[in-house]
């Protein structure tokens, strides 16, 4: 399995604060089945503005990390990308050295929990223009899109795809996230399963219990939002969507 969203990368967001928290995480991915993450530390969030990490400490601290799981033998590839945040610059970041995925053809983008700004639909025109496909964080995790589900749909109409995390289908982050995840996977929307992994105490990995419910729900196509879509994303490709094969609330 590959995983799609993480915070990984030690010491340049809120995520892992070091090279051993990374260590505990990687090997926790790997004992799921992960061979592969797609490190995404938070770019041009205004939380972490007052931390002043530059594009350049986030790719010295992924050179060093590549270098010590390669001196420490562990058997997982570490990929760079990028969670951007919002903001109405996101045409200038399709030339940033780590933000987009597949040549340039992919962007992941977060958005304040409560506000999905009116300007989006500006921004992901002349993305598209630019032939890149933003693909939206943990949609389910918005308000605005719990309290109604047209803007989803809204966002999708729009030519935007879409990442849910496995603590939502878990029902870590509690049952309004969760029923808006199942509303997304039961709608065929989701097109990415990521674990949007922070630390090693109460938000790692947790790919495989996650990925078992949907393979209850799309069987072995479920196989798609953790295998084929990340290789295609990494690869540029195009991305497959994903048919329903029974009712989710027939699922225990
Ligand atoms: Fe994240």
């Amino acid at each position: 399995m590959i995983d799609f969203h993480n915070h990984i990368i030690p010491g340049v967001d809120d995520g892992a604060n070091d090279l051993l928290e990374t260590k505990e995480m990687l090997l926790h991915a790997i004992s799921q089945g992960i061979t592969d993450v797609i490190a995404t530390p938070h770019l041009q969030n205004p939380r972490f503005d007052d931390k002043q990490i530059t594009d350049n400490d986030i790719l010295t601290s992924y050179h060093e990390l590549v270098d010590y799981i390669d001196s420490q033998k562990i058997a997982i590839k570490i990929h760079l990308s990028a969670e951007v945040f919002f903001l109405p610059n996101l045409i200038k970041l399709t030339n940033h050295p780590f933000a987009t995925l597949g040549n340039g053809r992919y962007l992941l983008i977060e958005f304040h929990h409560a506000i999905i700004p009116l300007s989006f639909k500006t921004e992901v025109i002349k993305l598209l223009d630019a032939g890149v496909i933003p693909i939206i964080a943990h949609p389910e995790r918005y308000i605005q899109i719990q309290d109604d589900f047209n803007n989803a749909i809204r966002l999708h109409k729009l030519g935007s795809i879409f990442q849910i995390d496995t603590g939502s289908i878990l029902g870590h982050y509690g049952t309004k996230v969760q029923k808006t995840a199942i509303k997304f996977l039961s709608a065929g929307l989701v097109n990415f399963v990521g674990s949007d992994a922070h630390n090693s105490r109460n938000r790692n990995f947790c790919l495989e219990p996650a990925m078992k419910k949907c393979e209850q729900y799309f069987g072995h196509d479920a196989e798609i939002l953790v295998n084929d879509n990340p290789l295609r994303l990494l690869a540029g490709k195009d991305i497959i969507s994903l048919k329903k094969k029974k009712s989710w609330f027939s699922i225990k």
